[in-house]
């Protein structure tokens, strides 16, 4: 076959009218059929831009002037947006958003998993601001002073912030008085290449239910910090909310934030969170949802497609610190989580006995091996439920799910491509259908997505 020539060249100025937007959040393009994406643009704009980047299907270019705007088109509020990396489409309007949500999901299902089903319209926020309740910035030296701040578009550099229009305030203000509180007692940040200094990365976790504020510094060794007392004292006078200061030690290079070991500094190093009448004890490394407002939203879409009787046995994988199985713990018979994670394993177990929850049992384990739970005395679950991450699930655990049988399976997703590939496998290789997926707005502003697919096998079509 012919080699198809692109119809356009590096540097080459072009006019494009926005069609689309990519996974990434990107405006796309067409110029003879030859896809061409445009970050900061919106579908509707008509613009004139200037190709940076040329593949073999597709093109890369910057926009100069805006000839004609979409109507979805916005002025972000945020003054760092031009620069920061932390969001991709607040250019866009928020029901627009919600709408390029869906299709983003409708285009994934379709064209990678080859499947049509019906994909419900996404469900927003009321107020889509300052939801975040996890704040992870990197920390740089900057002469006497230190940026702290979300990395910028496509770099390593850090866009020094003082506000971020989607994290909590509780956190934003915890992040600006740590930032204060270290520069005033001279601590350094570290520099990965000197091998020098002390703090990494500061994380603020912060509770909606409880308003308290854990505070984590990451620093490459266990040395006590430089001026600890002072920093701490300091903290506490700032930060009212402040429940409790941790170290966090991570020697190794890369992009993982957290280490594996925790030293308490001042006051408790988990918060609590509360959802659909639930308290949930969240340690630093156990996985929440970051969005408690929309996690009410997710778990009821959930419940919903679980459609328990109060006699099933509902099998709960990558259950984190247990949310789903508690939140489903009294519509159901019994609940079976398993996590890879040890320490989000005991909080799970705690979570169930701090909120009188008897009907639950947690397992440290690999979801993929699920299958060696039911050879001792469990009956098979009529529900399954996944919410792996952005990797999704591998194919083992999908054929042991197939021959699990259950009559319900709930597939909770934050990457609509991995879901996708996976309900492709499902459809093809294992006798399942999918019935419908329900797009929750988890992270507005943002270009990704949760979904929630309802499947159901064949048989029962
Ligand atoms: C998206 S989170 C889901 C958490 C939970 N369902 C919730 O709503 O809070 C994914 C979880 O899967 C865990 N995990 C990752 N790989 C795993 C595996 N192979 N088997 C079991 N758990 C895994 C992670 O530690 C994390 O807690």
């Amino acid at each position: 076959m012919q080699k198809r020539k692109p119809p356009v060249s590096k540097n080459q100025q072009v006019e494009l009218k926005i069609e689309g937007l990519s996974h990434e959040g990107a405006g796309v393009g067409r110029i003879n059929n030859f896809t061409v994406f445009v970050p900061d643009t919106v579908p509707g704009d008509v613009v004139s831009a200037r190709i940076i980047s040329l593949q073999k299907n597709h093109a890369r270019a910057l926009y100069q002037s805006i000839m004609q705007h979409s109507p979805d088109r916005v002025s972000p509020p945020c003054k760092y947006y031009p620069r920061c990396g932390g969001c991709q489409i607040q250019h866009i309007s928020y029901d627009a958003q919600l709408r390029y949500k869906q299709q983003l999901v409708k285009d994934a299902v379709e064209r990678i998993g080859g499947i049509t089903t019906h994909i419900l319209p996404t469900l927003g926020m009321e107020y889509p601001w300052y939801y975040r309740n996890k704040a992870q910035v990197p920390v740089r030296q900057k002469g006497n002073t230190l940026n702290v701040g979300f990395y910028e578009k496509r770099s390593h550099n850090i866009v020094d912030l003082d506000n971020c229009f989607i994290q909590h305030s509780a956190n934003n203000r915890a992040i600006a008085k740590t930032r204060s509180a270290l520069q005033e007692l001279l601590i350094p940040a570290y520099d990965e290449k000197n091998k020098s200094g002390v703090i990494r990365h500061i994380m603020a976790r912060s509770s909606l239910a409880t308003t308290e504020v854990v505070l984590v510094l990451v620093t490459p060794n266990s040395s006590p910090l430089p001026h600890q007392e002072s920093l701490i004292r300091k903290l506490r006078r700032h930060l009212k909310e402040l429940s409790g200061i941790v170290q966090n030690i991570n020697p190794a290079e890369g992009n993982v934030i957290l280490g594996n070991r925790n030293k308490i500094l001042w006051g408790k190093a988990h918060l609590t969170e509360s959802i659909g009448g639930y308290s949930f004890k969240i340690s630093p490394k156990s996985f929440f949802q970051v969005n408690p407002p929309q996690t009410e939203s997710l778990y009821s879409v959930i419940s919903n497609y679980a459609n328990l009787k109060g006699t099933e046995t509902v099998l709960d994988l990558y259950c984190g610190m247990g949310a789903i199985s508690i939140y489903l713990s009294n519509k159901a018979g019994k609940v079976i989580g398993v996590e890879s994670v040890n320490s989000a394993v005991e909080d799970a177990r705690i979570n169930a006995a701090q909120n009188n929850v008897e009907n639950t049992e947690f397992h440290v384990g690999k979801a993929e091996d699920i299958l060696n739970l039911f050879e001792g005395n469990n009956s098979n679950p009529e529900v399954v439920i996944v919410d792996p991450p952005r990797k999704g699930c591998e194919q083992k655990l999908l054929q042991n799910i197939g021959r699990l049988q259950p009559s319900r399976f709930i597939y909770v997703s934050c990457n609509p491509a991995t879901l996708a590939r996976d309900l492709n496998y499902l459809t093809q290789e294992e006798d399942f259908l999918v019935q419908e997926i329900q797009p929750v707005d988890m992270f507005p502003h943002t270009s990704h997505i949760e979904c929630v697919a309802k499947i159901i096998p064949r048989r029962d079509s």
